[in-house]
């Protein structure tokens, strides 16, 4: 059996299952992302109660009660939102400088004016607090 004979015959198995992959991932991917997570709510220190009321007003919209994710945004209280890769900067900048989109397929996110410096940093505390009674702590980010 020569390969050159059999070559148009290896091309269009490999398109095949090349398709088909593409196929089942985006079918996966998109079920991961309309699914809210599942929240554990802990008993939140001031500051997080005090971000928790930001929150509700300027982020829940898109990224759910309680972190939760909604069919506009993604849950932060997730693994890829752990301190270890998505660091407290990233959600200075999220709020300061809007977010392309990159991990998910809700669109970008536009800057959030509205909320400031100290607000976001109450934000940060209330997010933190939801990741660590959610299983959810820093793991260093390889890539
Ligand atoms: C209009 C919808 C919307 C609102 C309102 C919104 N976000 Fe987002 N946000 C998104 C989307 C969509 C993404 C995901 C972008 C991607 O990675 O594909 C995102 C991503 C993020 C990220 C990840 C940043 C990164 O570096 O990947 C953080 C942190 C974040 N948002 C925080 C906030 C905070 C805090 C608020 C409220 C002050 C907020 N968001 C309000 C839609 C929104």
């Amino acid at each position: 059996m020569k390969i050159s004979e059999n070559l148009p015959k290896i091309l269009v198995g490999v398109f095949l299952i090349g398709g088909i992959s593409m196929i089942v991932w985006n079918s996966v991917a998109t079920t991961a992302q309309t699914q809210p997570v599942d929240v554990r709510i802990p008993t939140l220190s001031a500051p997080a109660q005090k971000g928790k009321l930001v929150y509700d007003a300027n982020c829940a919209a898109c990224h759910g009660a309680n972190g939760a994710g909604s069919e506009q945004g993604p849950p932060l209280v997730h693994d890829i939102y752990n301190p270890g890769h998505h660091a407290d900067e990233s959600f200075i900048r999220a709020v300061r400088l809007g977010v392309p989109r990159h991990h998910w397929n809700f669109g970008n996110m536009m800057p959030q004016p509205k909320v400031s410096f100290e607000e976001t940093t109450d934000i940060i505390k209330y997010i933190r607090e939801l990741q660590r009674a959610n299983g959810i702590f820093y793991k260093p980010h390889r890539m």
